[in-house]
């Protein structure tokens, strides 16, 4: 059974889908929940599920990058995690982090990829007339919100659309498809699930 740490920095609901799978024959099961954000919602919401959790608040580490990745490895690496999901965790990395999980870290990004990297992907894709919106479940490299992509789903943009109802409809799409990445990842499966 593979073990899996998540990252969040807020209400954590990917998290508690994540969490919610993982259950039964799922072949992969959760070791922590980890968020950078000490009164993040998800918290809460993973003690509740049984589930280990951490804090280690960035804001102790005022731009001493390193020294936060580092507190994150020690944070994380006593529950020896196989797979490291990314649910709307709010800090960029570097390779100091990201080079020590190597292979292991997914990430989920509210647009389809390579689309709107970053922040803000709502108001961009709205602002763009695009027909489609969606989110993307990726492989994590250095490059910011640039790895394999390993799953993506489609929503309709609507007319009337405000980026909070897109990002409302994005996020029913999130809930369907990080799941099923997460179980094709820990079976070792590596192509592209489209949804
Ligand atoms: C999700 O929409 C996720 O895609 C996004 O944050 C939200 C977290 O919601 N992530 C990013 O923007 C990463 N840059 P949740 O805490 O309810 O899962």
């Amino acid at each position: 059974t593979k073990r899996v740490a998540i990252l969040i920095s807020g209400s954590g609901s990917n998290m508690v889908r994540l969490a919610e799978d993982m259950q039964g024959d799922h072949p992969a099961r959760p070791c922590l929940v980890l968020s950078n954000v000490p009164d993040a919602g998800g918290l809460a919401r993973a003690r509740a599920m049984g589930i280990p959790t951490a804090v280690v608040e960035h804001r102790d580490f005022k731009g001493d990058r390193e020294g936060f990745e580092n507190a994150l490895i020690s944070a994380i690496d006593p529950h020896a995690p196989d797979i490291l999901c990314m649910a709307g965790f709010m800090r960029i990395l570097t390779p100091l982090f990201i080079d020590h999980y190597a292979g292991r870290m997914l990430n989920i990004h509210p647009s389809l990829l390579p689309k709107y990297t970053g922040l803000n992907t709502h108001a961009r894709a709205l602002a763009a007339g695009d027909a489609q919106a969606g989110c993307t479940v990726h492989g994590v490299t250095a490059e910011l919100d640039c790895g394999p992509i390993l799953g993506q789903a489609q929503v309709p943009v609507e007319p009337g659309d405000t980026p909070e109802t897109l990002a409302a409809r994005v996020l029913q799409a999130e809930h369907r498809l990080y799941p099923a990445v997460l179980r094709r990842f820990a079976l070792g499966q590596r192509g592209m699930l489209r949804l």
